[in-house]
Parts: C-alpha cells; sequence; structure tokens
C-alpha cells in the first residue's frame, strides 16, 4: 500500500531511490515517482504504472540531485495518472504519502475558503497545500510541518523535501509504519527496512505519532506532543532483507520452494531443540482462558479459519474468527478471560491493527503471528510470534500462510496442553508428527509437473469451483483466493456439503471442480457431494492420496498427494493449491508476482 523513501545522500540519490523502490514496490505499482533538490531547486519525475516506466522517464529526462524523496502508488483517492502520482508538489514543498487523510475534504474547503485550490483527485496534495500555507506564513519547515500534521486525521507516513533545503528531509508516522535509516554523511527514511538494506543495516523506528527532522548530521525525534524524545537505533539481520528470485523465474515460485526449509525452520525455533516440547515464550498460556478470537485479513484469514478447527479439536476451547475489516464494527463480545490472536504476514495490514486496538485492554493477553517481528502488531500486542518465512515478496502469499499454519498448529498444541486435553503421550505423539512436515511439503512439491499439466486445463477457464470439509474447507477458500489473486480466473472455495444448498446450479459440462480430500475421517461425506457434480456431469479434479484416488474410481482429472497425517494436511494441501494457481497464471500470461490492482501490505482501511 504505497512504499516512500527519503535519501540525504553524499552522491546523486535517484539511482539510489529507485533502487529502494523496487525493493518497495510489492507495496504498490500503479505509479511511482522521485522529487530531489538539486542546486536548490525542487524537481519532479513521475510515471504511471510499474516502477519501470519511471526508470525510462529518467533516462530521457535525468533528474540530478543529492536530496530526494521516492514513492511507489497503490491508489487510494483517485485514478493512476501522472496528475494523481507522488510526489505532491505546492510551491517550495513535495511530499510522498503512503496512508489516508481521512478529513482531506473538510481541509481543502477551508483552503479553498483562503483561495487556495487543488490540482489533484488525491487526498495527499492537501498535506502539501497546507504545508507551503503554513511556509508563507512565515513559519520554518518544520515548523510548518508540524502545524500540518496537527490538522491530519487519518493515517499515514510522510517525507517531505524543500525547495532551496538540500540538507533536509522531514518524516512523519501515524498509522503507517516509517524507519530512519543512519549512514555514515548520509541519512535515509523508508516504510520498512527491506527498503533501506542496500543502503544502511541501522535503523530506527519511528513510535506511533512521531515526527523528525534528518540533516546528514542526524536526526531529530519528536513526539506527537512536540516533545524532543530518543528513539533507539537497531541493527538489521540483512538476511532478513534479501530480496532477489534465487535463479526461479518470479517470487511466487522461489517462495513456494521454500516452503519445506521455512517449516523445519518454525519447528526449530518454536519447539526445544530436542524437540520433545514446545518453547514459546511464557506469556503464551491458556490455562485460564475461556475463549479464543481470531482476527486476520485475506490469506491469514484463512489461516484462522483452519486453527478455529485445531483449537476446538485439540483443546476444546470455544474460538471465534473474523475478518479484521469486520471484527470491531460488529460490537464483538469480549472477555477479560480471553486471549485474542492477530495474523498478519506484514504485521502492517490496517485493519488488523484497528482491531488489535479495538481488543486492547478488554482480553487477558493479545498475540500476534506475524512475520516482520519489527511491525506494529508485533510491537503492540502482548507477545509476538515470528512465523520466520523471510521476506515474501510476492503479492500472493504462499511461504506466509503454510508458516502461519503451523504457528497456529503450535499454539492449538499448546492451549490443549495447558488445558489438560494433551496428554505428554499424546504431545509426544503430535511433536514427532510435525518433524515429519517438511518432508512431506517437499514431496508435494514434487509433483509440480503433474500439477502443472492440470493447470493448463485450468487455464482456459472462466470459473472454477473449490470444495473442501471440515480443514479443507479453509482450504478451498484459499486455493479458490490464489486463483482469483493471481491468474484472474473467476474461483469460488465452498464447503463440499453446501453445494447442494446452492452452488450446485452452476455445475455443467464446462466447469473445474477440485475437490480438495485426503483419505481422512470426513473422505466418504466429501466424495459423496463429488459424485453429486459427477451425476451432473461436473468436471472434477480430485486431489487426493493413492488411497483415496484408488477409492473414488474415475474423474475427469486427478492428482496424487503423498499420504499424510490428519493434523498436518492443511498444511501440505496448500501447495497443490498454489502451485495449480501459480501454473495457471503462467498459462494465461499474467503478472504472477504483482497482479493487477493489488497490493501487499494494505496499511489502510
Ligand atoms: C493483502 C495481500 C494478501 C494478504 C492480506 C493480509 O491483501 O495481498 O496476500 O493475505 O493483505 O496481509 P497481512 O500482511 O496482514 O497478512
Amino acid at each position: 500500500m504505497c512504499g516512500i523513501v527519503g535519501v540525504l545522500g553524499r552522491h546523486e540519490v535517484a539511482p539510489l531511490i529507485l533502487e529502494s523502490l523496487k525493493r518497495l514496490e510489492y507495496r504498490g505499482y500503479d505509479s511511482a515517482g522521485i522529487a530531489t533538490v538539486n542546486a536548490g531547486v525542487l524537481d519532479r519525475r513521475r510515471a504511471v504504472g510499474k516502477l519501470v516506466n519511471l526508470s525510462d522517464l529518467l533516462v530521457h529526462q535525468p533528474l540530478p540531485g543529492k536530496a530526494g524523496i521516492g514513492h511507489t502508488r497503490w491508489a487510494t483517492h483517485g485514478e493512476p495518472n501522472v496528475k494523481n502520482a507522488h510526489p505532491h508538489r505546492s510551491g517550495p514543498v513535495a511530499v510522498v504519502h503512503n496512508g489516508i487523510i481521512e478529513n482531506f475534504r473538510a481541509l481543502r474547503e477551508a483552503l479553498a475558503l483562503e483561495g487556495i485550490g487543488h490540482e489533484t483527485d488525491t487526498d495527499t496534495e492537501t498535506i502539501a497545500l497546507l504545508t507551503r500555507h503554513h511556509l508563507d506564513r512565515g513559519m520554518t519547515p518544520a515548523e510548518a510541518v508540524a502545524a500540518t500534521l496537527a490538522r491530519l486525521d487519518g493515517a499515514f507516513a510522510l517525507a517531505f523535501l524543500f525547495d532551496g533545503e538540500e540538507d533536509l528531509m522531514i518524516g512523519a508516522r501515524k498509522g503507517s509504519p516509517l524507519a530512519v535509516g543512519w549512514g555514515e554523511g548520509e541519512m535515509f527514511l523508508g516504510s520498512d527496512a527491506i527498503a533501506l538494506a542496500p543502503m544502511t543495516d541501522r535503523i530506527t523506528y519511528l513510535e506511533e505519532g512521531d515526527w523528525v527532522v534528518i540533516t546528514r548530521a542526524g536526526a531529530e525525534f519528536h513526539d506527537l506532543a512536540g516533545n524532543r524524545v530518543n528513539r533507539p537505533v537497531a541493527r538489521i539481520r540483512l538476511d532478513q532483507t534479501r530480496v532477489d528470485k534465487a535463479g526461479h523465474k518470479h517470487f511466487m515460485a522461489k517462495e513456494i520452494a521454500e516452503q519445506p526449509s521455512v517449516l523445519g525452520a518454525v519447528t526449530a525455533f518454536h519447539l526445544l531443540p530436542d524437540g520433545t516440547d514446545l518453547a514459546l515464550p511464557a506469556e503464551v498460556d491458556f490455562t485460564t482462558a475461556d475463549r479464543i478470537t481470531l482476527v486476520a485479513c485475506g490469506t491469514g484469514h484463512y489461516a484462522t479459519q483452519v486453527a478455529k478447527y485445531w483449537f476446538e479439536q485439540l483443546a476444546g476451547i470455544p474460538v471465534e474468527i473474523d475478518i479484521a475489516s469486520e471484527f470491531r464494527y460488529r460490537q464483538p463480545v469480549l472477555s477479560d478471560r480471553g486471549v485474542a490472536i492477530f495474523v498478519s504476514q506484514s504485521g502492517e495490514t490496517a485493519d488488523t491493527l484497528a482491531a488489535l486496538r479495538h481488543v486492547s485492554g478488554k482480553v487477558a493477553r493479545t498475540i500476534g503471528v506475524v512475520n516482520v517481528p519489527t511491525s506494529s502488531i508485533a510491537r503492540e500486542t502482548d507477545v509476538a510470534l515470528p512465523i520466520l518465512a523471510g521476506p515474501e515478496i510476492s503479492v500472493a502469499s504462499t511461504k506466509g500462510f503454510t508458516a502461519q499454519l503451523l504457528v497456529l498448529l503450535l499454539l492449538a498444541l499448546k492451549a490443549g496442553q495447558d488445558r489438560g486435553r494433551l496428554p505428554p503421550a499424546m504431545m509426544a505423539q503430535h511433536l514427532a508428527t510435525l518433524k515429519t512436515l517438511p518432508g512431506l511439503v517437499a514431496r508435494a512439491l514434487d509433483r509440480e509437473a503433474d500439477i502443472e499439466a492440470l493447470a493448463q486445463k485450468l487455464a482456459e477457464t472462466r470459473d472454477a469451483l473449490f470444495l473442501g470439509r471440515g480443514v479443507m474447507f479453509p482450504l478451498a477458500l484459499e486455493a479458490a483466493l490464489k486463483l482469483k489473486e493471481i491468474s484472474y480466473i473467476h474461483a469460488e472455495g465452498y464447503a463440499s456439503g453446501e453445494l447442494k444448498h446452492g452452488p450446485i446450479a452452476l455445475i455443467d459440462k464446462v466447469m473445474p471442480v477440485i475437490v480438495l480430500a485426503p483419505r481422512d475421517a470426513l473422505y466418504d461425506k466429501t466424495v459423496s457431494n463429488m459424485q453429486e457434480v459427477m451425476a451432473r456431469q461436473g468436471r472434477v479434479i480430485l486431489v487426493s492420496d493413492r488411497a483415496g484416488l484408488d477409492e473414488a474410481g474415475p474423474v475427469w482429472a486427478q492428482l496424487q498427494m503423498p499420504s499424510v497425517p490428519d493434523l498436518l494436511a492443511p498444511i501440505v494441501y496448500a501447495i497443490p493449491a498454489q502451485l495449480l494457481a501459480y501454473h495457471a497464471a503462467l498459462a494465461r500470461g499474467t503478472d504472477v508476482d504483482q497482479p493487477r490492482n493489488l497490493a501487499k501490505s494494505v496499511t489502510v482501511e
């Protein structure tokens, strides 16, 4: 959801900013732009679409200067065109913004009364107009920004640059992440550590409400009330910021392939070294919990749907799940003995963060399940459990999903243990089962050639239906989401038993129906539903293990998975879901890593 970067450098900054924006492009790619100050003069270049268009523009119209800010946009207000592209400028000030200014209409009207008109359709331009207005009244840049910030409602990470000021950059954060990077005689600003990694590994994260005045000599931090404050400098691990495709054609392919090692790392981290018990922080305690609330968005939400089954089966505890954007608007009933778990790959999703803030102080404990350990959700939950997936760059989440599932499974096991539902022998058995997971996922990945062949069949279709029962139902939803988001094939996930209550009307000789049915306790029921599809000449693709495929008899197409313990099936069956979508997208020639209209990190509500 928009990436921002700023550099006060020793050399020309446009190439550095472009490199950083490339690393931030996962946040949005509707347009991109850079502004610099050169010989005291503020100037900017902007281009619609992916960053490559801005790069091309800069070849023909270079932008010199050793101070600059840059932006990659996911459009919220105003269509993606050059006029609406950041940096926005009004007279001597340029600004880049991640977030939404909720009161921009009221501010615009107030400015119009003073004869200050707007030129773009964006909320962001208002920030530039207001700051200019304050500068015109004789304020210094820092005073002008402080006065502007005081009038903004909504969420923002901002970077400002000023005409005539080659050694000044101002940043501000409320609701959207922003980090200051420390160099030798150079200073940086960026949406995250990944953006700044090529330039520095010394980072200071702004706290909520902070703003910062940056020169090449250092940074002066101010809190919401305007007081000077100190913020710590942290060293980031560069292995956590590597963003190359490692020989794969797409980030998504690389991230799918990484799953066995990611899942191995998760168990190694969250279990004792000898693997005989969980090694979760002491705050992860469900002994007195009377309910669990799980909140997330997108793929994370489907991970929580699977987790509901696990918590209920393994720990016998009532579980409530919700999409973050709905959660706080329905006045959820919370318990002061409840545990609320927030699942977010980025740790910055605005809806999830808002849901977390909504429950703060109203439940016994909040737990974050996050990939980015320095993210807002990691910092604002009572305890944050890392999913250790490493940077996930492809917009469609893959390794993030399976790593989230595994951490949620560990939490469900801990809840079972705390509540006396899992005697030591049973726990030991489950933990031993977990050790087989990386190998099983690797075997599922070995089926890629078969999956690719199936994907060719899928690629020709306009619609597809995924069916599953029990823990396979959320997998059907996730499989449909993956296919939709990267191949643009319309797909739905359904609980297989629900088929007869409506969607069966869609069955014809054309639409593929993908049935996820490991040979488990629910297999017979799922296969009965599959027969209902076949009786209506539906085209069934059955995904099951050898035993399940043999028992089901002939179908339109089939895909053999390894035989898996029930506990691990949702994680292993994520692999065919991901690979089907990936190869269908390849066959259709869509942009796998950066599908249209999407962004990876959605920091607006
Ligand atoms: C966006 C991404 C999805 C992701 C969702 C939640 O919509 O495109 O892939 O599942 O946000 O993101 P989070 O970072 O909170 O897991």
